[in-house]
């Protein structure tokens, strides 16, 4: 059978069943000039391997993209990363967002919450509010989605060690509003092998960091069906400075090393793979960024077929997040980075991202303000409504180009993958600070080049300006910290401290034994036990990690 009777095919089935399932947008996707954008656009000649290597849409390998119709029936979501100050102030921007036509939420915490301190800690002083909102107790996380109807909307949420508190509270708040947990969808990121290797916000140690994520997993397939329970993440792998090549590497070699943790703690691997989800960063580089979502999804793929036997077509989808690249954005000239977000915005849309957050043009200085992060996300409904870059599903397939990055990228991250399987897995290769050297090599290079002016950004090594007006900036307010730290003695004062400590005394010895954690933090949310002193309990019994430096 050749392409075109298989494209017919695939037409009369799965696209089909799909659009009864959900109807494409339009009933003709058409140019200016009336011709018509075909759902995808295949070879009319022979092309060898094309069904192996490139398939159809919603069609394992999944080169062309996870769903039949991609974008033609629904746009990727719109899902800004926001949040700062009290949970009032980020409650407020995210209606904003909301109105201003955004589709999913994406929650920043400060880095207290991230690190598993309470707003009054010591080691709060001076970041309560500062990165992101603040949170320390299931009352900060009803203001934080008061009035936002947990049933329809989805969010994520960006939290690693403390995860399965924030997720517990998430719960909690949707009960409140009369919604049970099997009908909330969203996703935490709980990637702590990423915070070992790149980004930084651990606190336990390995091991034991894997049985909570693992908890998380089993507590999840049974309670919390359409939550996606880790977004294995390269966003920040690549802000680190690693290449494309290493991004996708090491993420996927975090995900395989997930995978083998769930199973060997007496997980099927269709009963949580299908909710594993994957973030991915949208560098410069156009092409190289369409290539590098193409080859991981088709490796994941062959990686969940062939060397965990999934069954399951939802096992061997790669459904990512994108972001455009934060460490691109330059203080010099801030407008330009509008120009190089819808660049990126572009390359993660023809990447087939199922998620994006687009930066704004003043984050290289500090948090966004309002007219910026419109901005940013006017950016993704020009490219979903004007451009007509939705319209056809991974339109770039078949460039001659884009093939060949997308095979090179695949063999060059296979060949890493398999550097990490011989030094014992991620967990071990990280130990032992092999990602992070060959993160730092490339950061090092990438930063030479900047200074030889080999690589030209544009404001900052080339078509410079002697002097510009300072941008409008937003300020978080001081008084933050003193306001949460009030509002957190307020709470503390009011509820039941008995309940408080029964709770936590349940949790220290369900952290000591072997039964899944998250009914017992579930238990002390609700009593109000706040994040720190959840945190607290992990620290006694699970101690903290100590990073393995690399030189
Ligand atoms: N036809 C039919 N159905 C379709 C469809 C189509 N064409 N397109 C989508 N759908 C369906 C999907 O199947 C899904 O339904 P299901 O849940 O029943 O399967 C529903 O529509 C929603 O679609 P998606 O699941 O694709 O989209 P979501 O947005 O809900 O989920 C995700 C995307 C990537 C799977 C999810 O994990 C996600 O939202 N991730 C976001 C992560 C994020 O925002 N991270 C921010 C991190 S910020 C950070 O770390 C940076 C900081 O450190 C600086």
């Amino acid at each position: 059978m050749g392409i075109s009777d298989k494209k017919k095919a695939w037409s009369e089935t799965v696209v089909a069943k799909n659009i009864t399932r959900a109807p494409e947008r339009k009933p003709q996707f058409l140019t200016s000039s009336n011709i018509e954008m075909d759902r995808c656009f295949t070879p009319d000649f022979e092309y060898p391997g094309y069904e192996e290597e490139l398939g159809f849409p919603g069609q394992f390998p999944y080169t062309r993209g996870v769903q039949p119709t991609m974008y033609r029936g629904r746009f990727w979501t719109m899902r800004q990363y926001a949040g700062f100050g009290t949970a009032k102030e980020s409650n407020e921007r995210y209606k904003y967002l909301l109105q201003a036509g955004q589709t999913g939420l994406s929650v920043a915490f400060d880095l207290p919450t991230q690190m598993g301190y309470d707003s009054d800690a010591s080691m709060s002083q001076g970041e309560v509010g500062k990165v992101g909102v603040a949170i320390d107790s299931l009352a900060d996380m009803e203001i934080l989605f008061d009035g936002i109807p947990l049933d329809t909307v989805s969010t994520s949420m960006t939290i690693n060690s403390t995860a399965a508190i924030l997720l517990c509270m998430y719960i909690a708040v949707a009960e409140k509003q009369g919604v049970s947990a099997d009908k909330i969808s969203g996703t935490i990121q709980n990637d702590i092998l990423k915070e070992y290797m790149a980004r930084g916000t651990y606190i336990y140690p390995p091991k034991e960091s894997m049985r909570i994520i693992t908890d998380i997993f089993a507590y999840c397939k049974d309670h919390v069906p359409k939550w996606n329970t880790i977004s294995i993440s390269g966003y920040h792998i690549r802000e680190a400075g690693s290449s494309a090549v290493q991004e996708v590497a090491f993420t996927l070699a975090d995900g395989i090393a997930y995978v083998e943790a769930a199973i060997k703690a007496g997980l099927d691997v269709d009963e949580f793979a299908p909710r594993l989800a994957f973030f991915f960063n949208a560098h410069n580089n156009l092409f190289e960024e369409v290539a590098k979502f193409r080859a991981a999804r088709r490796m994941w793929a062959k990686i969940m077929k062939e060397r965990f036997g999934a069954k399951d077509p939802k096992s061997q989808m790669l459904r990512f997040h994108t972001q455009t690249a934060g460490c691109t954005l330059t203080a010099q000239q801030p407008d330009n980075n509008i120009m190089r977000v819808t660049i990126q915005a572009l390359a993660a849309v023809l990447g087939g991202t199922q998620s994006l957050h687009t930066n704004s043009r003043d984050e290289a200085l500090a948090l966004p303000t309002e007219d910026s992060v419109r901005i940013a996300l006017r950016t993704q409904q020009v490219i979903a409504y004007e451009s007509g870059a939705a319209d056809s599903i991974d339109p770039l397939a078949g460039s001659f180009l884009i093939e060949s990055l997308t095979d090179q990228i695949e063999k060059a991250a296979t060949d890493y993958i398999e550097r990490i399987d011989k030094l014992g897995g991620a967990v071990e290769a990280i130990s032992r600070g092999f990602q992070q050297k060959e993160i730092q090599d490339s950061a090092y290079a990438y930063q030479k080049s900047i200074e030889s002016t080999d690589l030209v950004i544009v404001g900052v090594n080339k078509f410079t300006v002697a002097s510009e007006a300072a941008p409008e900036l937003l300020k978080v307010k001081e008084e933050v910290e003193v306001s949460q730290k009030k509002a957190l003695a307020a709470m503390k004062a009011g509820r039941d401290s008995a309940k408080v400590s029964a709770t936590l005394q349940n949790l220290e010895a369900v952290a000591k034994g072997s039964d899944n954690v998250m009914p017992a933090i579930l238990d002390a949310v609700k009593a109000y036990a706040t994040l720190g002193e959840i945190a607290d309990v992990f620290r006694r019994v699970f101690g903290k990690h100590t990073e393995t430096v690399v030189l």
